[in-house]
């Protein structure tokens, strides 16, 4: 016991060296040392800095509903996707890649459910926990809006689903998670869950399941599907290997007998487990840039 939080420590005072290190070579990079609690974000003061919450131009149609006549499916991922730094205010964050699906992001991260609006700075960080980002541009048919809302919260209870006016007209849905995307002109069912099952949690800290503090303009927060960590997904499409197992949650035993979803919790206990999630999140990222530091100092070695 004593031991681990010795190496606990160590780690941090390593890492943080490293970063003191990293920051002097590369000059200011806006950023926050990965790893490292940041009381910078409070999920409140400064949100306006990433989307102006008293402005309705984000997420307002402001020409015809869109109705793209050339079937069109794009999927991608990257291959080396970049590095999820948190990134403290009042430094902005910019993207290249549009939309993006990694990189730097607010350290706090949302409520899972359905929003008026978030912004990507905000949404990134549910896909480095493993969350599916439902986007629909604004102007998109709210019929088939519709169809891939109910397939995304079928699906699973990670889920952010927001209109974003990024998106290409000819293709105003998409389906995101950490690294990957997903892009339609309208919503093929079975598209859409192919990509929900074989690409959820497959992020960095897919096994974070709490939600964030974030929860301005949420307007449906997340129900479970097949239980709090959405051990099954998309429970509901019967699929070839699960079948036997399904009949279980289909009847709606699991969802029941699930505390999660139906009893009000103690929020102390809430927040302890909020902060373990992070504390765990945050313990994990350590590690990697330990390992990361490692390496670094290994192939350093061997150069001389
Ligand atoms: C960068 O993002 C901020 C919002 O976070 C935005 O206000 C600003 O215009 C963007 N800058 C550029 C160069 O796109
Ligand atoms: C956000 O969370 C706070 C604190 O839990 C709560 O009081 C508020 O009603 C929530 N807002 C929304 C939009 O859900």
């Amino acid at each position: 016991m004593a031991l681990s939080v010795m190496g606990m420590m160590l780690q941090v005072v390593v890492v943080a060296v490293v970063m003191v290190c990293v920051c002097g070579k590369k000059g200011d990079h806006g950023g926050v040392a990965m790893g490292v609690l940041s009381p910078c974000d409070d999920a409140k003061t400064n949100i306006e800095i990433d989307w102006d919450p008293q402005s309705s131009a984000e997420y307002t149609c402001d020409s015809d509903t869109l109705s793209p006549n050339v079937p069109k499916i794009q999927s991608s991922c990257m291959e080396e996707p970049d590095e999820g730094i948190h990134v403290c205010y009042p430094h902005a964050i910019n993207y290249t890649d549009i939309p993006p699906t990694s990189g730097r992001h607010r350290p706090n991260w949302p409520v899972y459910g359905e929003y008026t609006y978030v912004p990507q700075q905000r949404w990134l960080h549910s896909l480095e926990h493993g969350a599916i980002v439902m986007l629909y541009h604004p102007c998109a048919d709210p019929q088939q809006v519709e169809t891939l809302r109910n397939i995304v919260t079928g699906c699973l209870r990670k889920h952010i689903i927001t209109p974003y006016k990024l998106l290409p007209e000819e293709m105003p849905f998409a389906l995101l998670t950490w690294g990957c995307k997903l892009l339609m002109s309208s919503v093929t069912t079975s598209v859409a869950t192919n990509f929900i099952k074989s690409r959820a949690l497959q992020a960095p800290e897919g096994q974070v399941a709490g939600d964030g503090e974030y929860n301005t303009s949420l307007t449906v927060p997340a129900q479970t599907v097949s239980d709090y960590k959405d051990s099954v997904i998309c429970p509901g499409q019967a699929s070839n290997t699960q079948t036997a197992d399904m009949a279980g949650i289909l009847s709606g035993q699991h969802r029941d007998s699930n505390p999660l979803a139906s009893e009000p919790e103690n929020p102390i206990v809430i927040q302890s487990r909020k902060r373990r999630q992070q504390l765990d999140a945050e313990t994990e990222k350590l590690d990697r840039n330990v390992k990361r530091l490692i390496e670094a100092y290994r192939r350093l070695v061997s150069v001389k």
